[in-house]
C-alpha cells in the first residue's frame, strides 16, 4: 500500500506511542506487571483502558480473569474486544459466555464480527428504512428467495491446521452470514440505538430453527490438474491438515425465517475457499410478475447489494430494448460506490468498529443472546456432521463449488439462468 508523506507521518507518531511487554497468559504478575506500565502511562489511573482479545478459545479464561483482577482502570472505562472462535458450538459457547458475564457487564464486551463493519453490510438497515421504496416489498409477496454469498479464491494452506477444527460453517455462516441474514429479515427497530437494533436481530433468529442435513451441501475443494501453482493442491495435500480430514470448505445452507414477513421464503446462505472468484453479495430475487404479457421473456427482479469486491448496489430489472422493438431487455439501475464516490475512502472494517468501541457504540457487536441463538441454529448440524464424519462433496479448486449446491438452490425456489453478468459498468 502507497503510503503518503502526511500518512507516514502519522504513522510515525502512533507507532511512538506504542510498547510491548512480554508475559505469561496465565501469570498473575505477568498482569500485574502489565498494570503498573499502564499506570505509568500519560493519563494514569484517570485513563481509559481497551483490551483486544484475539486468542486461541484455551486461553481466553487465563486472560479475562487476569485483566479483570489487575488491569481493570480504576477511574476511566474498560472494555474488551472478543475475537471469534466464541466456542465450538451451543455448550462450548454458553461456558465462555457465562465466564465473560462473571466478569464484565455486557456493556464491557465487545463481541467482534467484522462483516458488521462493511460499508455495504451497514447500508442495510439505511436500504430498508430510509427508502419508501423498498418496504411494501421487503416481504414473502415479492421476494422469492435470498442469497447470502461469500467466495473466496483462495485456499486455507499454511493455516489448514487452525481452519479444520472448525470448518466454513463456523468460519463464516454461523457469524458473517447469519449476521447478515439478521439485518435482511429484520423489523424495523423502535430507534437506531444499539439495543433496540440488536433486539430486532435476536428475534429474526428466534424464528429460525435448527439446520438439518437435508438442507445442507457440503464440499471440500481438491486439486485441479490443470491449475497453476497452488491451484493444483487440495485441501488434504496441506501437511498442516490431518489426513482424510472431512472438514468442510464449502457449504450452503437454507434457511427458513418463521415469521408473518418471511414465511416459506428460503434464505440461502453460500460460502466456500478456493472457488472460482471473491465475492461477498446480499441478493433478493423477487417473485415473477404476475399475469405475464410478454410470453415469458421477463426474467425476476433482483436487488443485489455488492458487498466486496467493488461495493455497488444494483437493482436488476427488464426494460423496452431500446430502437425499433418492443420486447423486454434485462438490465440495471446501477449504483457503484466507485464511481458516484470517487474521492470517498471507505474504511476499512475493523478501523470503524474499533472507533466504534472507543465511543461505546455497541449497535455493530454481537449481543450474548444473539449468539447464542446462532450457535443454537448450527450446533446439532455440527454435531451431526462430527458424528457421521462424512468426506463431504470434492469440487476443484477454482470452480463455482459442488453442482449439488446449484440443485439445492434451484429445488428450493432460486432462478438462475446463468446468463446475465453484472459488469462494473464504469470501468471503461
Ligand atoms: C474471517 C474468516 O472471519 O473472515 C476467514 O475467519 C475469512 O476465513 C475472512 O478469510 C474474510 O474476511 P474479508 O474481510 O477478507 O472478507
Amino acid at each position: 500500500m502507497k503510503v503518503t508523506d502526511e500518512e507516514s507521518e502519522s504513522l510515525s507518531a502512533f507507532f511512538s506511542r506504542n510498547s510491548y511487554l512480554s508475559g505469561r497468559y496465565d501469570d498473575d504478575g505477568s498482569f500485574a506487571q502489565l498494570n503498573s506500565r499502564l499506570l505509568s502511562l500519560p493519563g494514569g489511573s484517570d485513563a481509559n483502558r481497551l483490551f483486544y482479545l484475539a486468542l486461541p478459545p484455551t486461553i481466553y479464561k487465563h486472560v479475562s480473569t487476569n485483566i479483570r483482577t489487575h488491569c481493570m482502570s480504576s477511574r476511566g472505562w474498560s472494555r474488551v474486544i472478543v475475537e471469534k472462535p466464541f466456542g465450538r458450538d451451543l455448550q462450548s459457547s454458553q461456558e465462555l459466555s457465562a465466564h465473560l458475564s462473571s466478569l464484565f457487564s455486557e456493556d464491557q464486551i465487545y463481541r467482534i464480527d467484522h462483516y458488521l463493519g462493511k460499508e455495504m453490510v451497514q447500508n442495510l438497515m439505511v436500504i430498508r428504512f430510509g427508502n419508501r421504496i423498498f418496504g411494501p416489498i421487503w416481504n414473502r409477496n415479492s421476494v422469492a428467495c435470498v442469497v447470502l454469498t461469500f467466495k473466496e479464491p483462495f485456499a486455507t494452506q499454511g493455516h489448514g491446521g487452525y481452519f479444520d477444527d472448525f470448518g466454513i460453517i463456523r468460519d463464516v455462516m454461523q457469524n458473517h452470514l447469519l449476521q447478515i441474514l439478521c439485518l435482511v429479515a429484520m423489523e424495523k427497530p423502535a430507534s437506531t440505538s444499539p439495543d433496540d437494533v440488536r433486539d430486532e436481530k435476536v428475534k429474526v433468529l428466534k424464528c429460525i430453527a435448527p439446520v438439518t442435513g437435508s438442507d445442507v451441501v457440503l464440499g471440500q475443494y481438491v486439486g485441479d490438474p490443470e491449475g497453476e501453482g497452488q491451484s493444483k493442491l487440495g485441501y488434504l495435500d496441506d501437511p498442516t491438515v490431518p489426513a482424510g480430514s472431512c472438514t468442510p470448505t464449502f457449504a450452503t445452507a437454507v434457511l427458513y425465517v418463521q415469521n408473518e414477513r418471511w414465511d416459506g421464503v428460503p434464505f440461502i446462505l453460500r460460502c466456500g475457499k478456493a472457488l472460482n472468484e471473491r465475492k461477498a453479495e446480499v441478493r433478493l430475487q423477487f417473485t415473477d410478475v404476475p399475469g405475464d404479457i410478454f410470453a415469458e421473456r421477463c426474467q425476476r427482479n433482483e436487488l443485489v447489494l455488492r458487498v466486496q469486491p467493488d461495493e455497488a448496489i444494483y437493482l436488476k430489472m427488464m426494460t423496452k430494448r431500446p430502437g425499433v422493438y418492443f420486447s423486454p431487455e434485462e438490465t440495471e439501475l446501477d449504483l457503484t460506490y466507485r464511481s458516484r464516490y470517487k474521492n470517498v475512502k471507505l474504511p476499512d472494517a475493523y478501523e470503524r468498529l474499533i472507533l466504534d468501541v472507543f465511543c461505546g457504540n455497541q449497535m455493530h457487536f454481537v449481543r450474548s443472546d444473539e449468539l447464542r441463538e446462532a450457535w443454537r441454529i448450527f450446533t446439532p448440524l455440527l454435531h451431526q456432521m462430527e458424528e457421521e464424519n462424512k468426506p463431504p462433496i470434492p469440487y476443484t479448486y477454482g470452480s463455482r463449488g459442488p453442482g449439488e449446491a446449484d440443485d439445492l438452490m434451484k429445488r428450493v425456489g432460486f432462478h438462475y439462468e446463468g446468463k446475465y453478468k453484472w459488469v462494473q459498468p464504469h470501468t471503461a
